[in-house]
């Protein structure tokens, strides 16, 4: 279908379903080819709905084998059905059964959504609308059900068979070589939630007891041979299901929690009640096959898909509108529990930079949009950075405007009001308003006015009267649909930084709301403070509190000062980027004078220097945090027009070289240091530790090549753990030359048959910034390795070569038609897939007239193309508006 003839879907359409299914009995056959499904619908009139109305029922490619109304076999002349779509004009006027059969073919299933086999495990994947690949249903996430699902299978194939809920029957079938077992789940859940797994699969299991007393047993399961890579998953399940009773008072509440990883998969993860589904990427680890990045975000995510069971499952969204309802708050409560587990500046950090790369690009290009989008042709695209990173910022704003308490309040009250619901953002935030007594209509605009706003502003200080005057003043950029900005409320958390430390905050603005937090609702604003015994340095949206660009123009001295003394971690951090980032902004524009380098070198050289030799041992993951300078792309954001990449990446490599070599000196004893004894463990001091030595080596390979390949060799041969080993790869992968190629061939043989292994190998050498790097990632694909078929090895190499800056963006236009020959092929056979690469055009306006025409063209002749997938078609249509 082009996506010209996709319909609009528009929030202000919605209306209520006509029908409601009460209960959804499924009978489902396993076959690799010929999967039977008999599916039995208990259906019911919708008070709501239009008395009368037609009953309407989505498919997508199905195969209807027989249809019974109350049992009976419903007349070929009674109903209408085509792959997308079973209708019935006249259904009864009553409460009735629909009984309908379907034939699928999971083998055949490359979309990965609805019933498919990965390996040789069959699982399921129906967010947002997969659940019509199976059977014909009402799938719209406001109609809600209770399940009971029986599955049946050969034995030997098929001996685990999982589903929802809780299990209530199993046995064999007369004749011994085939099985079932009958799942029921008590918890009415729209059809998104629903799933089925089946396989040879091992597991590892614990119990658990709820804070309320509920005994559940809790296992993960993966493919037969991985069980002991399945513990860290499991430690981190009981984890945040114990804070999510502590910190939530969130109780889980069936007798099974089940999570199963498979090795295709769309996405990171899936919240199917009681029946998580994961990319296996994000399960797995041992110190021999998982970075620290790796245990981190199993950790992070394990969390995410339990806390929906909350914040997206028990309470659901009325439509899919509401997306940001369940994944902006989820994410705030994984970003929560992974501070509280961890560091919290350095997870603050690392939050903003993801914040920075993905969302403020996307708020920036043509495929802006607001965190609760107004319209769309195709949903699969909305799963983004801005509903769900920009999405819990906006939780987050919320928190720290109407304060702890009001915010605990008001979550417990939402929890108490919307459970067992469908709801909407109104809803929710009708809680908060009840608790803090504030109006927050104003605040609403966040979820529907897309693009990051730009807060400017400067201090004055008045030495007579003691008196420090700061203007703030805010402005949003026009994005797609939306040319006029109205002002948004913004949270400015801050500071005034005197000689000692932070000085006392006194004032009397009615902007002014405690706590060092200034709001700045309307287009500018003045605040002025009293009793300033000293001209202070402004430190300004301290932990970043909220979504936006600050320009402050502090000199580099300020800058400077506000790293040493600053008592906010993040703005410590957030200074010496600013000065990374000011100085890289100059000189990576074209035909700019290089000299600004030379001197913020310089500056940046002798303020890390002191840093490593006085705190960084303190507190190694932050100072990992420190010396990583912003990188080219971010660069190239900021400039945000007329970009040349090339300049941009010179500008950096000469900037992170010259620093390299001013820290020297300091690398040997500070490696040495920072060197582990004993056994791998994943804890997050030990990986902070790694983390520094790693980014050490780094800036050592830019700065004394020759030195740092002996070390990259030595780190990868005394390696007990993939972090070291990849961290070596990939600082010699700054080095080119033979030591390069032989430790790439050194490294593909440690990690035979290690597929997530060898997608980091591959992604390595696709994130080469040197001319050879196409023709390098070309071969790769020839690899027995790669597969188009399989999502994780597709963004590894080829998603990795679009996000290389400099390789993507080839002068000649190489790149470009490269990733999107790649569009066009894999949208054949996995739209998702393909349009989440096409995505990697997202800032092609931004680029110099040159690259920018090519990069046009190559999206013209993918928008051209007939028979593009909605998916495919809808990024391309929006990137090119
Ligand atoms: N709902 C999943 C999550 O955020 C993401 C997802 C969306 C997975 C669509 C698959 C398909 O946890
Ligand atoms: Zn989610």
């Amino acid at each position: 279908m082009r996506t010209e003839d996709a319909p609009l879907i528009r929030l202000e359409d919605y209306r209520p379903s006509d029908w409601l299914i009460d209960t959804v009995d499924l009978d489902v056959s396993l076959h690799p080819q010929k999967t039977r499904v008999r599916t039995l619908l208990a259906l019911r009139p919708n008070p709501e709905g239009q008395p009368g109305a037609p009953l309407k029922l989505d498919g997508d490619e199905l195969v209807l084998k027989s249809l019974a109304i109350d049992g009976k076999p419903l007349d070929a002349s009674a109903y209408t059905v085509t792959p997308q779509a079973l209708t019935i004009p006249s259904p009864p006027s009553h409460d009735f059964t629909l009984t309908i059969e379907t034939e699928l073919d999971p083998s055949a299933n490359t979309k990965l959504m609805g019933l498919y086999r990965s390996s040789k495990v069959y699982c399921t994947q129906c967010e947002a609308d997969g659940f019509r690949r199976i059977t014909y249903f009402l799938d719209r996430p406001d109609v809600m059900s209770v399940y009971t699902v029986r599955l049946e299978a050969a034995k030997a194939e098929v001996p685990v068979l999982l589903s929802n809920g809780n299990l209530v029957a199993a046995a064999e079938l007369p004749g011994g070589d085939r099985h079932f077992a009958v799942w029921h789940d008590p918890h009415p859940k729209p059809a998104y939630l629903f799933a089925l797994v089946g396989g040879a699969l091992d597991h590892v299991r614990q119990d658990y007891v709820t804070a309320d007393g509920h005994k559940v047993e809790l296992a993960v399961y993966v493919e037969p041979g991985k069980a002991e890579r399945a513990g860290w998953a499991l430690d981190s399940l009981v984890r945040c299901m114990r804070w999510d009773e502590q910190v939530f008072g969130r109780n889980y509440d069936l007798d099974v929690f089940n999570v199963v990883a498979v090795s295709d998969f769309n996405m990171g993860a899936m919240e199917n009640k009681g029946l998580n589904i994961f990319n296996d990427k994000y399960v797995l680890a041992d110190p021999q096959t998982a970075t620290d990045g790796d245990y981190a975000s199993i950790e992070a995510i394990i969390a995410h898909e339990y806390f929906h069971n909350w914040t997206g499952n028990r309470i659901t969204c009325r439509d899919w509108f509401q997306l940001c309802l369940k994944e902006g708050l989820t994410v705030f409560r994984d970003q929560e529990f992974s501070a509280d587990e961890r560091s919290r500046p350095v997870k603050r950090i690392a939050d903003v930079r993801t914040l920075r790369s993905t969302q403020f690009s996307e708020d920036a290009g043509p495929l802006a949009h607001p965190v609760r989008p107004r319209a769309y042709k195709e949903i699969n695209n909305f799963y983004t950075p801005t509903v769900y990173e920009k999405g819990a910022e906006v939780i987050r704003m919320l928190k720290v405007l109407i304060g702890d308490d009001a915010f605990k309040r008001g979550m417990d009250l939402y929890f108490e009001r919307c459970d067992g619901t469908a709801a909407t953002i109104e809803e929710f935030l009708a809680c908060f308003a009840e608790t803090s007594g504030q109006n927050i209509d104003h605040f609403a605009r966040w979820y529907e006015q897309a693009g990051t706003p730009t807060i400017v502003a400067s201090g004055r200080y008045d030495a007579a009267a003691k008196r420090y005057t700061l203007d703030l003043a805010q402005s949003t950029p026009p994005t797609p649909g939306q040319a006029e900005k109205l002002p948004v409320v913004l949270p400015i958390t801050l500071g005034l930084v005197g000689a000692k430390g932070d000085l006392p905050l006194k004032t009397a603005s009615n902007a002014y709301a405690g706590d060092g937090l200034v709001v700045l609702d309307q287009s500018s604003l003045s605040v002025t403070f009293d009793d300033v015994a000293e001209a202070p340095i402004p430190s300004l949206m301290r932990g970043f509190s909220a979504p936006a660009r600050l320009d402050l123009d502090l000199s580099d001295a300020d800058l400077l000062r506000l790293f040493s003394a600053d008592s906010d971690s993040f703005n410590r951090w957030q200074s010496l980027q600013s000065v990374a980032t000011r100085a890289l902004v100059t000189a990576g524009k074209p035909g700019a004078d290089a000299d600004v380098l030379t001197a913020t070198a310089g500056k940046l050289g002798e303020a890390l220097q002191a840093f490593l030799k006085s705190d960084a041992l303190s507190d190694p993951a932050f100072a990992a945090q420190v010396l990583r300078l912003p990188a080219p792309a971010d660069i190239a954001r900021e400039i945000g027009g007329d970009v040349d990449p090339d300049a941009i990446f010179a500008a950096h490599r000469k900037l992170s070289g010259a620093i390299g070599k001013a820290l020297l000196g300091e690398l040997p004893g500070l490696r040495g240091a920072l060197a582990s004894s004993g056994a791998y463990r994943p804890d997050a001091a030990s990986a902070g530790r790694r983390a520094l030595r790693n980014e050490l080596l780094g800036l050592a390979a830019l700065a004394a090549p020759a030195e740092a390949a002996d070390l990259c060799e030595e780190q990868f041969a005394a390696g007990d753990n993939l972090t070291d080993r990849l961290a070596a790869l990939a600082a010699m992968t700054l080095i080119p030359g033979e030591r390069r190629e032989a430790l790439i061939a050194r490294f593909a043989e440690a990690y035979a048959g290690e597929p997530l292994v060898l997608d980091k190998w591959l992604m390595a050498q696709a994130l080469i910034a040197e001319a050879g790097t196409l023709e390098r990632v070309k071969t790769l694909m020839q690899h027995p390795a790669f597969s188009l078929g399989n999502p994780n090895r597709v963004r590894a190499l080829i998603g990795g070569f679009a996000a290389n800056l400099t390789q993507f963006n080839r002068a000649d236009g190489a790149g470009y038609d490269f990733v999107a020959d790649i569009v066009v092929a894999l949208d054949k056979t996995n739209p998702q897939v393909a349009s989440r690469l096409l995505g990697s055009f997202k800032s092609w306006r931004m680029l110099e007239p040159g690259r920018k025409r090519l990069a046009q063209e190559a999206l013209s002749t993918v928008a051209r193309l007939p028979n593009l997938s909605r998916d495919v078609a809808d990024i391309a249509e929006r990137a090119l508006a």
